[in-house]
């Protein structure tokens, strides 16, 4: 069974299609890397499987079934800049949003989801800060919140909008060993990330969209000049240091570059 299944998806805003015709199947317990120019619709297509946005065309299936049927084992963690850090509520109060059923959103949350909200809470490092507005934070201790949101929810897959940008690199590295402990669990983990090189390093699969979708496979099979110069067409400087990731993945042995750091 495939993790998420999208068919034939076209979504416009405002008549523009940002992304066109795109279909692909994702397979289940893998980190997955969604890979794009900025605008290249990477978070409206974690918004479309999300029916957070409407669809021109196509339809989406998670494990199998509609997302209605599903939503409770799907985890969602936005970009950073679409979230309202205004909004009066604590670390807490907002993990403990993954605890909430829909339909039953005021039932009181019983002993083992506290639990699971200070466990979750206590994966990304945030205890200290359980009870401090959302918008006292750090950009890096912000980016954390949603990631617990999601890791209380207990779901079976999860979906990341760049859960790794504006983090030091010690918090890059405790993110990428959650994750990577997850789909050891059987967890699905999409990410969109915009570093191709630690895409390359910790994932094991990837999507390459620009508008339309490039290629998806995993990434020993994907990661070819032809597919990266399709998705990032004009931009030469790129394209120069994604030539390198290539070679360095062609002759991994020579290490090439590490002996002047
Ligand atoms: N609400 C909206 N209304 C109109 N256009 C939008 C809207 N949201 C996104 N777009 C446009 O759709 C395109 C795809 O946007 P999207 O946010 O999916 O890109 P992205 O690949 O996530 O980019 P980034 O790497 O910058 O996060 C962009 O050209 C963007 O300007
Ligand atoms: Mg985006």
């Amino acid at each position: 069974m495939n993790s998420i299944e999208v068919h034939n998806l076209t979504v416009a805003y405002q008549q523009l299609p940002v992304l066109w015709d795109v279909d692909f199947e994702l397979p289940k317990g893998q980190i997955i890397g969604i890979v794009g120019p900025n605008g290249s619709g990477k978070s409206t297509l974690l918004k479309a499987i999300m029916e957070l946005v409407p669809l021109s065309s196509g339809y989406v299936k998670i494990l199998d079934k509609s997302l209605d049927q599903m939503r409770k084992h799907v985890a969602y963690v936005p970009q950073r800049e679409t979230v309202d850090w205004n909004f009066p509520a604590s670390v807490r109060d907002v993990v403990k949003m993954g605890r909430y059923q829909p339909g039953r959103l005021f039932k009181r949350l019983t002993d083992l989801d506290n639990q699971l909200v200070d466990e979750a809470i206590e994966k990304v490092k945030l205890t200290p800060f359980a009870n401090r507005q959302i918008g006292q934070l750090s950009g890096g201790q912000q980016q954390r919140v949603f990631i617990a949101r999601a890791l209380a929810q207990g779901a079976d897959v999860y979906l990341m909008d760049e859960p790794f940008v504006g983090v030091d690199v010690a918090t890059e590295k405790a993110i990428m060993d959650l994750l990577q402990a997850m789909r050891d669990e059987g967890k699905t983990i999409v990410v969109v990330h915009h570093d191709l090189q630690a895409v390359t390093a910790n994932f094991d699969y990837l999507v390459l969209l620009n508008t339309r979708l490039i290629a998806h496979g995993a990434i020993g099979d994907v990661l070819t000049s032809e597919n990266l110069q399709a998705t990032y067409g004009g931009q030469l400087n790129l394209f120069a240091q994604l030539q390198q990731i290539i070679q360095e993945k062609d002759f991994p042995i020579r290490e090439k570059g590490f002996e002047d750091k």
